[in-house]
């Protein structure tokens, strides 16, 4: 796909953004432990300061194409060298064009800007078989693999898995 412009989501779009991730939590059941209405219940703000950002990738005519979100660890002082890779998701649309690649690799830059983060985790559905092939080449390894992690309502077994920056 060419031209694909990779920013961070500002505050204004935050609602629009929840429409987007809400759409593929919808037609991702099976992937996404994220629900429909989690992002009802609990939408996302914008965050984009010093611990993290929400990434949008868009075509030439500014149509959303994908979204991840990286963010530090925040809660426990010691895991603070700890960012993670959240809520990853191309439209079935722009999907298979390299969008999925290029927000990875922006978020892992993104996170490699947090002060002091050193290295990167996620969590995938093992059956995900594009996702998990998308982590590994990018250097991702399984640490951790939880079976009947959510439901949907089908058992579905989760990996996490960590890169060094
Ligand atoms: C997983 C997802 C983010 C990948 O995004 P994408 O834009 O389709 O992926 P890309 O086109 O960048 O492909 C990346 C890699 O995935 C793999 N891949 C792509 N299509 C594939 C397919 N049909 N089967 C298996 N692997 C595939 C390839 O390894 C590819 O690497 P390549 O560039 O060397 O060919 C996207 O499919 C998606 O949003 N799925 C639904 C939500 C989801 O599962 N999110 C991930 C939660 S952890």
């Amino acid at each position: 796909m060419t031209s694909v412009t990779i920013r961070s989501l500002s505050e204004a779009e935050a609602p629009a953004y929840n429409d987007f991730f809400r759409d593929g939590a919808a037609r991702h059941p099976d992937t996404l432990r994220i629900s429909p209405a989690d992002v009802h219940a609990s939408p996302f703000g914008a965050r984009d300061g010093a611990d993290g950002s929400t990434l949008l990738a868009t075509d030439s005519s500014d149509n959303w194409l994908g979204v991840v979100t990286v963010e530090r660890e925040l809660g426990r002082e010691k895991r603070r060298h700890i960012a993670w890779i959240l809520r990853m998701y191309v439209a079935e649309a722009a999907s298979g064009k390299g969008v999925g690649r290029k927000l990875l690799i922006a978020a892992i830059e993104r996170a490699r800007q947090i002060t002091s983060v050193s290295k990167v985790n996620l969590t995938v559905a093992e059956h995900n078989a594009r996702a998990v092939r998308l982590y590994e080449s990018a250097g991702f390894r399984t640490f951790a693999r939880e079976v009947d992690a959510f439901r949907d309502p089908e058992p579905r077994t989760e990996l996490t898995m960590s890169r060094p920056l």
